[in-house]
């Protein structure tokens, strides 16, 4: 990574792909910012771009940006936008275009230099590939961050939990913790009541919250002042500015 101010920040990831990263991502950002943290929010590369004014650009780049009121470039916050929902490496290849990590180091150290701590959002899980030669883990191997973990609450999740602390661990990351998300409605049985206990057994992460499903959070970008305080209540991020500083 290119020298800039101290990094301090955090990298989010999922098991999944809508899982609830931009959410939870944008969440903590208004959190911060609500407890007077200077907080700059990234979104390195995106895929899925809706055209806006002539432009391919991020829907995650302008919830985030949204939830933490920075008036930080769309370009800088995201860097790299691709037209196709796929994975970076396939819609590159089919956009003829070639990602450059050196240009997303760059928007990084812009970002840190702009703010004291930043909230970044991977592109779909962990093993997503970026590039031929790289995947979204190697992509925040270059962050130096901690990890956090959104996950769903529900039957499954430690099967997906666990494989992708594993392959965080393979790869030399730091682990922050864990997040469930409830990013669809459904039943709260066992399963939820149960899991964060046995997530918590078997990855020796704490589990720093359960957000339930809200329809507030669905649709329409939701104020920042109630994302604040909805993430507020049922994660908990006070460990979060001290362990990457
Ligand atoms: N707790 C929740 N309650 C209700 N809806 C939610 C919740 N969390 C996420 N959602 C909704 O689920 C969808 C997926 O969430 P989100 O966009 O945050 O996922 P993601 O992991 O960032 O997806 P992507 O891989 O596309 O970046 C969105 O429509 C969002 O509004
Ligand atoms: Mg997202």
């Amino acid at each position: 990574m290119t020298s800039h101010s101290t990094p301090t920040g955090i990298f989010i990831t999922g098991t999944d792909t809508e899982i609830g990263k931009t959410v939870i991502a944008g969440g903590l950002a208004a959190a911060l910012k609500a407890a007077g943290v200077n907080v700059g929010v990234m979104k390195p590369i995106a895929s899925g771009g809706v055209e806006h004014k002539g432009q391919i650009v991020s829907e995650d780049a302008i919830f985030l940006k949204h939830a933490a009121q920075v008036d930080d470039a769309l370009d800088l916050i995201n860097p790299i936008c691709l037209r196709h929902p796929l994975a970076p490496s396939v819609a590159a290849e089919i956009e003829g275009v070639s990602i450059d990590p050196r240009q997303i180091d760059e928007a990084f150290a812009q970002l840190c230099q702009r703010h004291e701590f930043i909230v970044v959002e991977g592109v779909g899980g962990i093993a997503v590939p970026i590039r031929d030669d790289a995947l979204v883990a190697d992509m925040a191997q270059r962050f130096q961050l901690p990890l956090l973990i959104v996950a769903r609450p529900n039957l499954g999740t430690i099967n997906h939990t666990v494989l992708t602390v594993e392959f965080a661990r393979s790869h030399n990351l730091t682990l922050h913790g864990i997040v469930l998300n409830a990013s669809q409605e459904g039943s709260k049985g066992l399963p939820e009541e149960t899991n964060p206990k046995e997530l918590a057994r078997l990855t020796h992460l704490p589990i720093l919250g359960t957000v339930p499903f809200d329809e507030r959070l669905q649709g329409n970008t939701p104020y920042p002042d109630f994302l604040s305080q909805f993430i507020s209540e049922h994660i908990d991020w006070t460990g979060l500015v001290e362990a990457s500083g």
